[in-house]
């Protein structure tokens, strides 16, 4: 065992092998370790060890077999019996923008409704002007302290999707800003959303509009701006033939795509986001049979958003009973943007997604690491395993149902992320 430990060396070629200098093994010991490696339960390993090697997991598996590591270990860490999961995997998120939308929240609760305030001109176009307002600093440095929030409760990957600039340098600006974050340690997967509302200066022209998108997404993609393709389809916004369009160009590109899908309306999203294979739906409140059967048919992710279900007083519930039911994988994720879901707690949508979806406690868990991973097309995180990502999230709770009980106060005491 020591000399597997010795020569693992992930991701080099062979040939690399020999010059490279042997990544930095460290152990973590004496954790309630939870895996989620298996399709079901939540793999407890009461009392577990890791060792990594660089950013992966070089092994895996209770204490009393850890082997002998000699020189091999340069760090030791005694967890004292805290809970070890997989770091979180928020998958779905808006998270550069400028401004905020408190005021319509307000509006909101006196009786106004998200469609009365988009319509009228606020909603997203109010976050477009903020945010094309602020320079790119600005928005890093906002964006950054989001960040840091998700991170301090658990979160080691993020997807961070555009569609507050809806231009072509706005847009490329806060992909860039999204590019950046991904320098600071926690891994970050970039989505364009420009098909996200139709900005001023093409008001009356959507069609327009989603023709420059097509023009402007080639170029975003040749800057390395781009991991996936994402659309709003939704009567406020776009319908399925302007998305089909987008999803178009995406696939020319060989850019998997997803789409916010039957929040306000059953549109028909969903069936046209499977046909073009797409890695999840999101939102899906007003979802139906048809969707799902070619949700299934796709292998395609319902993406759960149980925040902006709660901040629009939302009623209809997404079809839980009949996606489980249907073996279509479900994820949870904050959705963080100013308009539907101010929050930076995935942990709390895990509890949300359980007293108000009727996930279980294991299933909403699974939404937010190994689900959500898969999600984002990733198949290198969201469980614990031999030459996974080393993404830890170590928690002062007992039992990873937990993480779905207490609500609204931090229990995560640190996350580990790769060879960080
Ligand atoms: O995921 N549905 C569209 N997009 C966001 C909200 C955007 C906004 O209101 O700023 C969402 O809910
Ligand atoms: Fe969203």
């Amino acid at each position: 065992m020591t000399d597997f430990l010795e020569s693992f060396t992930p991701g080099l070629p062979e040939q690399a092998v020999a010059a490279a200098p042997a990544p930095a093994r460290r152990v973590w010991r004496h954790a309630r370790v939870a895996t989620l490696a298996d399709t079901t339960g939540w793999g407890l390993i009461e009392r577990g060890a890791i060792v990594t090697a660089g950013a992966r997991i070089a092994w895996i598996g209770p204490e009393s077999d850890l082997p002998a590591l000699g020189k091999a270990a340069v760090e030791e860490h005694d967890l004292g019996g805290a809970l070890l999961t997989p770091g979180l995997v928020d998958a779905h998120t808006h998270l550069v923008y400028g401004g905020d939308r408190a005021h319509e929240f307000e509006l909101r609760l006196q009786g106004a409704s998200y469609e009365d305030i988009a319509r009228a001109g606020g909603g997203i176009r109010s976050t477009v002007a903020a945010t094309r307002a602020a320079s790119e600093d600005a928005l890093f440095a906002l964006a950054a302290g989001r960040l840091k929030t998700l991170r301090d409760g658990g979160v080691t990957t993020v997807e961070i999707k555009s569609g507050y600039g809806l231009s072509f340098e706005d847009e490329a600006r806060c992909l860039r800003v999204a590019r950046r974050l991904g320098r600071t340690g926690v891994g970050v997967r970039t989505t364009s959303l420009a098909a996200h509302a139709l900005p001023p200066e093409f008001e009356g022209r959507a069609d327009d509009y989603i023709a420059a998108v097509c023009d402007w997404l080639p170029m975003w993609h040749a800057q390395g701006l781009v991991d996936a393709v994402d659309a709003f389809c939704e009567r406020i916004a776009f319908s399925t033939a302007q998305v089909e369009r987008v999803f178009a160009t995406a696939q020319s590109l060989g850019l998997p795509v997803k789409l916010h899908a039957e929040q306000l309306s059953d549109s028909g999203g969903a069936e046209l986001a499977a046909r073009f294979q797409a890695l999840s739906c999101d939102h899906l409140e007003y979802l139906g049979a048809a969707g799902i059967a070619a949700m299934r048919a796709a292998g395609t992710v319902a993406m759960l958003l149980p925040g902006a279900y709660h901040f629009l007083r939302e009623t209809q519930l997404p079809p839980v009973a009949a996606l489980r039911e249907a073996g279509v994988a479900m994820a949870v994720s904050t959705d963080h943007n100013p308009g539907t879901s101010p929050t930076l707690s995935l942990a709390l949508m895990i509890h949300l997604a359980c007293v108000d979806f009727r996930l279980t406690p294991e299933e909403a868990v699974r939404g937010a690491t190994v689900n959500a991973a898969r999600a984002l097309g990733l198949a290198d995180r969201g469980a614990l395993a031999v030459d996974r990502r080393a993404d830890f999230a170590v928690w002062d709770l007992e039992h990873p149902r937990e993480l779905a009980y207490w609500f609204g106060h931090p229990a995560c005491r640190a996350t580990i992320l790769g060879a960080t």
